[in-house]
Order: structure tokens, then sequence, then C-alpha cells
């Protein structure tokens, strides 16, 4: 069932990880709702190949990223420089920093991997007790009402020489999306399946809540406006007391 070793691998950091757009108003959002000052401690939760890790880093924060994919953390490392981040290759399910954090951060649908809730809650306990008093963790999902309204049964993205086509299907009685990924290259064909767990916001809240964070608010998107029906991502913050 843990299909996540599979999918992320070079092909798929080439394709969807890197370049993308939203980098400075992420740090900017994150800096403002998780209280950051310079030296803050950030722990990245699946970090995957830094892209937020290593900005927030420059901006001052020292971050601490774990990432199951050993091959994203060599491309972490690599692009880090002499900023103050660390990665360490780990299973999130597990892992918690070896120091307390004023911050920690999930982003881009690195959680609800498993069809089960229990499983998946795991990771926020380890979010919960990467944090010192008083810290904030923040994680960005997808806004299910909107995904399900939006909903799109194909598509397909090209970057360089990469192709990337993702089939995509609900599984409405189990709240699963299940995708079908190929890429395709001019020297290679390869084909993954993903499970994504789906909770809809105030499931997320109430999962929040079980682990014990409180203060919690609902965003729909980096630029902080309110979630609402028609923004595509739902990010929560949440404060360990
Ligand atoms: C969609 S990517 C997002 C990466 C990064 N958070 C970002 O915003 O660029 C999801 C990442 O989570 C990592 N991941 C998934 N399950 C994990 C686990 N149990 N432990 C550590 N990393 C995990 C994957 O390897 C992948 O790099």
């Amino acid at each position: 069932m843990t299909w996540w070793p599979e999918l992320y691998d070079d092909l798929l950091a080439d394709v969807l990880l890197e370049g993308t757009t939203d980098v400075d108003e992420t740090v900017r959002f994150l800096v403002e709702q998780l209280r950051l000052t310079p030296r803050a401690c950030v722990f990245d939760q699946c970090c995957g190949t830094g892209r937020l890790s290593i900005p927030l880093a420059r901006w001052g924060a020292q971050v601490i990223g774990v990432e199951q994919a050993a091959r994203y953390v060599e491309r972490a490392r690599a692009a880090a420089g002499d900023t103050d981040a660390r990665f360490d290759v780990g299973d999130a399910f597990e892992y918690v920093p070896d120091r307390a954090c004023h911050g920690a951060i999930n982003w881009w649908t690195s959680f609800g991997y498993l069809p089960d809730d229990d499983a998946n809650v795991r990771m926020l306990r380890r979010a919960f007790e990467a944090l010192a008093p008083g810290g904030r963790f923040a994680l960005d999902y997808p806004n299910v009402p909107n995904l399900y309204a939006t909903f799109r049964p194909h598509d397909i993205t090209r970057r360089g020489d990469i192709t990337m086509l993702r089939e995509s299907r609900l599984d409405l009685a189990r709240g699963l999306l299940l995708k079908h990924w190929t890429f395709i290259t001019d020297k290679q064909r390869s084909e993954r399946d993903s499970t994504l767990r789906l909770y809809t916001p105030d499931r997320l809240a109430e999962l929040f809540a079980s682990v014990g964070f409180v203060e919690l608010q609902l965003f729909g998107g980096v630029d902080g406006a309110p979630l609402s029906f028609d923004r595509p991502r739902c990010i929560i913050v949440g404060v360990r007391p």
C-alpha cells in the first residue's frame, strides 16, 4: 500500500516539483502565519527536493526537512548551498526532529496517502511533537469540495522532453482519489499509481484538533484569502498550546 516510494523519482520532480512560481508568496504567507522571526527553527515534513525549505532558509529560518526519497534529499542538499537547511532521509509517520521547532509545514498534498485515518493522523501527531509550545503548523491540501466540483478525469503536463499523463478516478464511497500516472520520455515509459484520502476542510480540522492543535484557521491560498468553495487549495494552520 506504500505507493509513494515508487512515484516520487527524478522524473516526477523534474516535471512537477521544480519550476513552481508561487514560492516567494508561499514563503511570505508562512513567515506571517507561523509568526517566524529570523533564526526560527522550521520543520518541513515531507520536504521533497527542498522547494520551500531552501527559500525559507534563505529568508533566515533554520530548517530541518525530512523526506522519504533519498534522491530528493540528495538534490535538496546540493541546492541548499550555505543556507541553514538540514535534510534527513526518514519516514514522516515516525520522524520527529531532534530539536523543538517554532514552526512546521506539510506542503502540497504530502498528507493523506493511506486510506486509513488513524494511520494518516500519525503524521499530524509527529508535526505536533516537533513543535515547542506556542509553535504553529501549516498544512496545504486540496480543497475537497472544489475538487469534487471541478473534477477532471485526465490531464497532461509537458516539461522539456517529459510528458506526464494523469488519469484520475474518484471512489466516493471510500473518499479516495485514485490516480494512474504515466511518464513518457524519448527513452522510457513508466507507470505508477497513487491513492489520496480526501478530507473535507471540516474533517481536516477535526483531525488537527484530535492531536491537540488549537486556534485553527483555514485559508483558501497563500494570498491569505479565507477558504471558500471556489478555491482549489485548503490551508489549515494550528497552534500547539
Ligand atoms: C507532492 S510532494 C511535495 C514536496 C514538498 N512538500 C513541496 O512542497 O515541494 C510530496 C512529498 O512527500 C514525500 N513523502 C510522502 N510520504 C512520505 C513519508 N511517509 N515520509 C517522508 N516523506 C514522504 C514524497 O516523497 C514527496 O517528496
